[in-house]
């Protein structure tokens, strides 16, 4: 925490983005301080894909050019991300190495040319990689400009391997999880389909399995690409602990979440980094990407975070790439710090010329500093170095909380079941979103973690349930909290077998209620319900103490319940047995809101504003920000004064189409 602590002090609100100077002539470096210095750049990510620039054959070094780079970032006071640079393996080491290339499912090598195209299991790329970890770190740990490391990058960002390698490297993997070939035919079912095995050298990686692959072997394949990706990630720390135990060491999370399991690596970044890319085109993306950044604030439970990379614009890699319209840049960069975040970050410093990210957005666009885009980034450079007092600035404990389990994640989503549209973050979004709009702060929560403090716990989907996370979410009831529960929750135990006794057989005492079979609804069909539409899924509910709260109201399931609820020991278990369409959730999340005493951060705002508080030292501040297209009118409880703009508004705030405030009680 010490290593937090001096960054923070160093940094304030960190500013910046990820700098590639090797892609430009040396001369244009100066013209990028002067700029950095212009916009308040406080920190940058500096070679993040440089390892072909800082070691171009094998065992010869050239840091001469990167030399000289840190050394004019640390006279002009802007600090390093610096990274350990193994992201990207250079030509010469896959020339000499073929066999450390990705495989993917079919067997077919990804060829070099792009990026990240190593095997996580390779010992050879481990090694290269640790070699030249430790090369950066002697060289530059105590150069002036050095803040932070920077390792890998969007580990899970990757295709899964399943070379040869990674075949071995997961049977030992498996061998050490279930200890013997008796214990992994069990636990994954292998009596099906004359999958038994006599010896775990049979074992190989789920290809391309017809007609379906176990999904136990997929769902263990996932968690040990998890563990494999985690395992280079730690290796390289090593090294930057023992060579620099002051300097904190991160890498950044993808925009996806899915890859890996956040909770198991959460505990050994330092501070936990994240890239968010909200498509400007996306009506709901605001909402969307909450939910990431409330992931990130709790991962290490309430930690302040960092968003290494968005972008200033457009990306380049969607389809169809929309610009995000005048004040967007700022507005989202303060929901990140609403949501917990303390660096503002981008991909990239100055926009690339050549290359597959010739059309990214950066913050110095192909037209140069007189761009709208870098005068909104100066601007808010400015706004944010106001803004030091934020830095370290815990946001309090939610009242609510969602519960997030990655096994549960990739398992929900494996083959054959009962609709390949029942997605773990659509069902994660539609039970945030009525917290979200309704600025309700929310947690996120491991399904075994403790729950105690909360009076409102959302578990969205959690399909696979160890019995003592079941136990967990029971007592976390009976003791008097608030659960809401999504469908195909409680489904199957860790090793994707089903919990017999009727479904959720885990929760049924707590929900008060049994599911006979489920009715998945067509693609993008709808149920009526006694209020509202279900999307998604329907299923034959038999009540056994529970209430009917909403029912379906036409099909197969017609009368029958669709939400219920239950009173269970002292608390009320809710039961969504569809998707509400997002107005009668919004409707239900508010009653189960008020039963539960979970209110809003400031109450009577407008339907376009949300509101987040951070704690100062000195008091909380809420961030208040607008996402609407038209001017608001947000109520103040109590006399405010507004920090970006020094005012104090009385009673009313008038916040400008995408403006912001951040309040301070006056
Ligand atoms: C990712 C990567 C960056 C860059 C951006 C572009 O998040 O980490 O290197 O490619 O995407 O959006």
């Amino acid at each position: 925490m010490r290593r937090i602590a001096r960054l923070r002090d160093r940094l304030g609100v960190a500013y910046g983005g990820d700098y590639n100077p090797e892609q430009w002539p040396e001369h244009v470096w100066d013209e990028d301080l002067a700029l950095m210095r212009e916009a308040g750049v406080s920190l940058v990510s500096v070679g993040i894909f440089s390892w072909a620039s800082v070691e171009p054959r094998p065992g010869e070094y050239d840091f001469g050019w990167l030399d000289r780079v840190l050394d004019r970032l640390a006279a002009g006071g802007v600090a390093a991300c610096l990274a350990t640079m193994t992201a990207s393996p250079p030509p010469w080491l896959t020339t000499l190495h073929p066999e450390m290339l990705t495989v993917r499912k079919d067997g077919r090598a990804i060829t070099p040319g792009g990026r990240q195209h190593y095997c996580p299991s390779s010992p050879v790329y481990r090694e290269h990689a640790v070699r030249l970890a430790e090369r950066v770190a002697t060289r530059y740990g105590g150069h002036p400009a050095l803040a932070l490391w920077h390792v890998g990058n969007e580990y899970g960002n990757v295709v899964p391997c399943h070379c040869d390698v990674s075949a071995a490297a997961f049977r030992r993997w498996l061998a050490a999880r279930y200890g013997s070939v008796a214990g992994l035919n069990d636990a994954w079912s292998t009596r099906f389909w004359a999958q038994g095995y006599g010896a775990f050298e049979e074992v190989l990686p789920p290809r391309s399995p017809a007609p379906f692959a176990n999904p136990a072997q997929e769902l263990d394949y996932a968690r040990f690409t998890s563990d494999e990706l985690l395992a280079c990630h730690l290796a390289e720390k090593e090294v930057l602990d023992r060579v620099t135990p002051d300097v904190p060491v991160t890498t950044n999370f993808p925009p996806s979440l899915r890859p890996v399991d956040q909770w198991t690596w959460a505990p050994h970044l330092d501070v936990v980094a994240y890239d968010a890319y909200p498509d400007p085109d996306d009506d709901d993306a605001v909402a969307k990407v909450a939910l990431s950044y409330d992931v990130m604030r709790s991962l290490r439970d309430g930690q302040p975070w960092m968003l290494m990379e968005q972008a200033p614009g457009a990306v380049n890699w969607r389809p169809r790439n929309a610009a995000k319209p005048p004040g967007a840049m700022r507005l989202w960069s303060w929901q990140a710090v609403a949501h917990g975040a303390d660096a503002v970050m981008f991909f990239q410093w100055r926009q690339s010329r050549g290359g597959a990210e010739k059309f990214h957005s950066a913050m110095v666009p192909h037209g140069g500093p007189s761009s709208r885009i870098f005068g909104e980034v100066r601007e808010l450079g400015r706004e944010l170095s106001a803004a030091r007092t934020l830095a370290g600035a815990r946001a309090p404990r939610a009242d609510a909380a969602l519960v997030l389990d990655w096994p549960s994640w990739w398992a929900l989503e494996g083959p054959a079941h009962p609709s390949s549209e029942v997605r773990f973050l659509d069902a994660a979004w539609a039970c945030h979103r009525p917290l979200h709009d309704a600025s309700v702060a929310c947690d996120v929560v491991r399904a075994d973690g403790d729950l105690s403090a909360y009076r409102l716990v959302v578990v969205p989907n959690l399909y696979l349930t160890s019995p003592e996370a079941g136990r967990g979410l029971e007592r976390y009831v009976e003791e008097g909290g608030t659960l809401v529960m999504g469908f195909f929750s409680g489904i199957v135990d860790p090793c994707d077998r089903v919990h017999l006794g009727g479904y959720p057989a885990p929760f049924r005492r707590m929900l008060g209620l049994r599911v006979e079979e489920f009715h998945p609804l067509p693609s993008g069909g709808t149920v009526p319900l006694s209020r509202g539409l279900g999307g998604v899924w329907s299923e034959e509910v038999c009540l056994e103490g529970a209430e009917a709260v909403e029912l379906f109201a036409a099909g197969a399931l017609a009368g029958r319940p669709a939400v219920t609820r239950h009173r269970f020991g002292r608390g009320t278990a809710w039961y969504l047995a569809t998707r509400p369409d997002r107005t009668t959730m919004r409707h239900l999340f508010d009653r189960v809101r008020e039963e539960a005493g979970v209110d809003p951060v400031l109450p009577g705002l407008p339907e376009t504003v949300q509101a987040r508080v951070r704690q100062t030292e000195d008091g909380p501040r809420y961030i208040v920000l607008n996402h609407g297209t038209e001017a608001a009118e947000v109520p103040l409880p109590t006399p405010m004064r507004d920090e970006l703009t020094g005012t104090e508004p009385s009673g009313l705030l008038r916040l400008p189409a995408r403006g912001v405030a951040v309040l301070r009680p006056a």
